[in-house]
């Protein structure tokens, strides 16, 4: 059987997490298009435009939520204000990625969605064990997986970030439920 069979939502405070639709591109394009942004994270690349945020949401709309969990991150006010997802690594454990986009920044909302991200693991996605990593140059984040109980593991890697086109210190960190 299997064990989720409709995309999940998670609801928290002041936010909504729930699977990417298509018409969330022009929302993801413009916050993602940001070098402040995609320059954190590995996968985005900068520029990010149109086409890029319409393929992600095709791709998280087929996504196997057995998986992999890509959801958009939506202020109950303010629409969608970033993305948050769980993918398989290749190790074969769950690696946690996120960003916001940059007018949402210091408002908590980041904790806030790891924290019930991470609810949502242990409870129903059934993990209980979640991989992260930030770039050294990067401490908020650093702090947002703190908060949200993760420890480092000691390891830095050195990870490829595509908007950057180099290869950056990353400190990883992991989450035990
Ligand atoms: C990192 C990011 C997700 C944080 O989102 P956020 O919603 O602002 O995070 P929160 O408000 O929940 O928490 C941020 C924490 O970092 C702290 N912080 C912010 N800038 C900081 C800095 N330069 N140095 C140290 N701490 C910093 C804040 O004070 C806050 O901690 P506190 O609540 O203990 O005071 C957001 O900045 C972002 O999307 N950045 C670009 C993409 C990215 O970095 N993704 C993560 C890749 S690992």
């Amino acid at each position: 059987m299997c064990a989720i069979e409709v995309s999940p939502v998670i609801s928290t405070e002041r936010l909504v997490l729930r699977g990417p639709v298509r018409s969330d591109a022009a929302d993801i394009g413009r916050l993602a298009n940001d070098f402040n942004v995609a320059g954190m994270t590995c996968d985005l690349p900068h520029p990010y435009d149109a086409g890029e945020a319409e393929a992600f949401c095709e791709r998280a709309m087929a996504q196997d939520w057995r998986r992999e969990a890509r959801f958009a991150i939506e202020h109950r006010s303010f629409g969608v204000v970033g993305v948050l997802g769980l993918t398989t690594g290749a190790n074969g454990r769950p690696q946690l990625g996120y960003w916001l986009g940059r007018p949402f920044w210091n408002r908590g909302y980041a904790t806030e969605a790891v924290r019930g991200a991470l609810k949502w693991v242990k409870r129903d996605w059934r993990r209980n064990l979640v991989e992260a990593g930030h770039f050294a140059d990067n401490p908020a984040s650093g702090q947002v997986l703190c908060k949200a109980g993760f420890l480092y593991t000691g390891d830095v890697a050195l990870k490829d970030s595509r908007a950057r086109g180099a290869k950056v210190p990353t400190r990883m960190m992991v989450w035990l439920a």
